[in-house]
């Protein structure tokens, strides 16, 4: 085990409120069940769970503030959103507040949103492990979700996208271009993992594919559910 994990525990515990440290505790150990499945470094998939959200302990106009005085980029859509700002300024908190210098995790943390081109295992186990960890039970489809999670990571990742932009094509917003842009990746990422399944064994083939693509899920969680359809209607990415 990481040295740290026990400290950082104990500190988001008290910096975090009750619900997001029993969500950053369930999104780090679904990271570490996922890293077992896929052959990833249990103790770096811990890390990125566990200080995913460190952010989240601030209000948005805060959020803004700090990654403004830290010289973080802001894009327009974060600054209508500051909310949306906590996967950056996480990763910025994880490198200077908790002494993480390993590049693979602050990229999961700094994606963990929006996803990104090019994600590389870290990036997806945490985005995937952010959508099914056991606390949540809101989302749509969660049980076929958490299944594939465990079948096909890269499968896992395109469906909970590609449910994202079904959800945000239905409200009257713009879509962040690194949203679309990681989803189209994986698409083609996904298409190709399903040519090699195939032409090995035929045990995945396209009409599998396409139900998967199907999903009318949607990646939020009770809280957000519940709160007022207009602050759902300003979220651009999944924000949890
Ligand atoms: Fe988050
Ligand atoms: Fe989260």
């Amino acid at each position: 085990m990481d040295s740290r994990v026990i400290e950082i525990r104990k500190h988001l515990k008290k910096k975090l409120d009750p619900m997001r440290f029993e969500h950053t505790l369930g999104v780090s150990y679904t990271c570490q069940a996922l890293a077992m499945r896929y052959g990833y470094d249990l103790d770096k998939a811990e890390l990125a769970g566990l200080l995913h959200d460190c952010a989240k302990r601030y209000d948005r106009p805060t959020m803004l503030e700090k990654c403004i005085s830290r010289g973080i980029p802001v894009s327009e859509s974060e600054e209508r959103d500051p909310s949306l700002l906590h996967a950056k300024l996480g990763a910025w908190m994880a490198r200077e507040k908790y002494g993480v210098d390993d590049e693979e995790i602050l990229s999961a943390i700094a994606c963990h949103t929006t996803g990104k081109t090019d994600m590389g295992m870290l990036d997806k186990i945490l985005y995937v492990a952010d959508y099914i960890e056991p606390r949540r039970y809101k989302a749509a489809d969660l049980p076929r979700m958490r299944k594939l999670a465990f079948e096909d990571l890269d499968r896992a990742c395109l469906a909970i996208m590609e449910s994202i932009l079904r959800y945000l094509g239905t409200l009257d917003c713009p879509i962040d271009p690194l949203t679309i842009a990681a989803c189209n990746h994986m698409r083609a990422v996904a298409a190709r993992s399903q040519e090699q399944a195939a032409a090995g064994n035929g045990e995945i083939g396209p009409e599998k594919i396409k139900e998967e693509n199907t999903v009318e899920s949607v990646k939020r969680n009770g809280k957000t559910r519940s709160r007022s359809a207009g602050r759902e209607k300003g979220r651009r990415y999944k924000n949890y």
